[in-house]
């Protein structure tokens, strides 16, 4: 994306992440849940968010539908709009970092260059791809705000998985298969993942 500002200058401040990180007694990174609308996401983020809060863990959510009410309520979901969603929460998830959190993030996340590209803009080990796997069949069956049903009368245009893409991750950290496994067994599977990298 282009670059509008000029005569700016990074400021750096004293404490560091590692200064947050020690005192927080965890590091941080951000786990990034991706997968088609329904497959379980939001719900799996914030069963796992409960799990490392009571283990005394600094979290944070941020959650497609939150945060297209607010910092990005101008974006809709063209390809570009999508990718550029996608561009400033891996910004602000980079921030959270920073601030030392474990941030976990509930977003379609579609395309595979965005999600890489997020990954980028993090340290290594500090992006945690979760992809929640789940067959088009079950989420539509699921459908619980009833958009899948939109889609396919034509109300809804674009729709991921009905007539707009969603590119499977290829090397995610994590796979959880929401329509084979229980809720219990996925979110056991990321917070055993997490607390093995001393994140949890
Ligand atoms: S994206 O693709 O990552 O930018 O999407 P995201 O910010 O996660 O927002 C997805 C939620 O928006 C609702 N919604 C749609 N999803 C997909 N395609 C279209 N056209 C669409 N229109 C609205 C839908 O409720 C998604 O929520 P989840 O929780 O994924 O079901």
């Amino acid at each position: 994306m282009e670059h509008k500002s000029t005569n700016i200058t990074w400021h750096s401040s004293t404490v560091t992440k590692e200064d947050r990180q020690t005192l927080n007694e965890h590091k941080s990174a951000v786990v990034w849940f991706t997968g088609l609308s329904g497959s379980g996401k939001s719900t799996l983020s914030v069963e796992v968010e409960k799990k490392l809060h009571q283990h005394g863990v600094r979290t944070y959510i941020l959650d497609g539908d939150n945060v297209r009410h607010g910092l990005n309520k101008n974006l809709g979901f063209s390809k570009e709009d999508r990718t550029e969603n996608i561009r400033r929460i891996g910004e602000v998830s980079k921030l959270m970092v920073d601030a030392g959190v474990v941030t976990l993030t509930a977003f379609i996340s579609p395309y595979l260059a965005d999600r890489e590209a997020v990954r980028a803009l993090l340290d290594a080990g500090e992006f945690i791809e979760v992809y929640v796997k789940c067959s088009l069949e079950e989420a539509e069956k699921r459908d619980p705000k009833g958009l899948y049903k939109k889609a396919r009368s034509g109300e809804i245009k674009g729709f991921t998985g009905i007539d707009a893409p969603y590119e499977e991750p290829v090397a995610p950290e994590i796979t959880v298969e929401t329509d084979r496994q229980t809720l219990d067994e996925s979110v056991e599977q990321v917070v055993e993942y997490l607390r093995n990298k001393g994140l949890a």
